[in-house]
């Protein structure tokens, strides 16, 4: 980035989780397994479900609360990414819905694909609109419904997942605050270890692919388990080698929340202590796109983000896709 371009700094980050709580004791009671099991195997114990809404519903009190925490209205905002794997329907897109619901007349919006990389995909995408002087302000939200596309008699994956959203504010930093440097990748050979196959045009919704369940999402758990853990640690080093700086001088690192046995081998691989990772998977599991601004939501209520601190995003997810974003926190809202 050129050393005259503002940087882009989130100035307001928010969160939407549904009421509903499915416990693992509920799901024992659909399939074979157990609240023991899947607490060992993944440190989740509860997930949010929300019921008779689509993703767009998330992802528009995402962006409401955005703009009440920075106390400007939709007319104020130049671009909405939405990344997401659940939109509402395959066109339009749900960021339109979103612009729609906002009242942001003067906005453009797209969604985004990259699944469980989504958010740090949309937020370095959102990012160069700012730095580039085209745009002042842009929402960057990761939202997810997974409950629409998990079967619910699929033990392996029925245990994994929840719905939730959050997104964050984008607008030119004064200060040295704001997104320092990323690294992004993808490796579309390993379409197959983690993919919902129906309803695009490879599978056109038919009686038969919803009787062969291609609408699901499917994985090679310990595949992408082992290719999850290598990658986010690797990633995540090369950001901060190439910027000289080391682990230790993270005061947060939020990685993608899939499993704690990931964020635990991903931590002790870049050697970062415990309380300077985000996790809050045990109450929240996979919402895809949603884990990372989530859990930045969470933190900043929390007070663990004050302004100065360097923090890392870093996630996996289908494509493959994987990266990492490094910022520094500045004033949020
Ligand atoms: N309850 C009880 N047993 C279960 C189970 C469940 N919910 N799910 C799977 N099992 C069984 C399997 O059938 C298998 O039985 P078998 O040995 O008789 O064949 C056994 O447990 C071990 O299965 P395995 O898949 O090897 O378990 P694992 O330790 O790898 O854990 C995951 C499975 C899915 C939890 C783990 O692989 C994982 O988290 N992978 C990453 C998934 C992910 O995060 N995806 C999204 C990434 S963005």
């Amino acid at each position: 980035m050129a050393s005259s371009s503002p940087r882009a700094t989130i100035t307001a980050c928010e969160r939407f989780l549904p009421d509903r709580i499915l416990t693992n004791e509920d799901i024992e009671r659909t399939v074979d397994t157990s609240d023991e099991w899947i607490r060992e195997r993944t440190g989740i114990a509860e997930r949010r479900i929300l019921d008779d809404q689509p993703t767009s519903f998330m992802a528009t009190e995402v962006a409401k609360g955005l703009l009440r925490r920075r106390g400007i209205s939709g007319d104020d905002i130049d671009l909405i990414l939405v990344a997401t794997i659940t939109p509402d329907m395959v066109c339009p897109s749900t960021a339109c819905l979103v612009q729609d619901r906002i009242g942001a007349s003067k906005a453009w919006a797209f969604d985004l694909l990259a699944a469980c990389s989504g958010f740090v995909y949309a937020l370095v995408t959102g990012a160069q609109f700012i730095t580039s002087g085209t745009h002042k302000r842009v929402i960057v939200i990761g939202a997810d419904r997974m409950s629409a596309i998990t079967d619910p008699t699929d033990r392996s994956t029925c245990i994994l997942f929840g719905d939730g959203a959050g997104g964050v504010l984008l607008e030119a930093s004064e200060d040295d605050s704001g997104l320092i440097d990323f690294e992004l990748h993808a490796d579309g050979s390993g379409c197959d270890d983690l993919n919902v196959p129906g309803g695009g045009s490879l599978w056109p919704a038919t009686k038969q692919t919803v009787e062969q369940r291609l609408h699901f999402i499917r994985q090679e758990g310990r595949t992408v388990f082992k290719f999850a853990v290598q990658r986010m640690a690797e990633v995540s080093l090369s950001l901060l080698q190439r910027n000289e700086l080391t682990p230790q001088d993270l005061d947060l690192f939020v990685p993608h929340q899939a499993n704690q046995r990931i964020i635990d081998a991903t931590a002790n691989k870049m050697k970062i202590p415990a309380d300077r990772v985000m996790s809050n998977i045990k109450h929240m599991a996979n919402t895809t796109a949603g884990t990372v601004p989530i859990a930045l939501s969470e933190a900043f209520d929390e007070g663990r983000l004050q302004p100065g601190n360097l923090v890392q995003l870093t996630a996996v997810g289908g494509g493959l896709t994987w990266g990492s974003a490094l910022l520094r926190w500045g004033t949020a809202a």
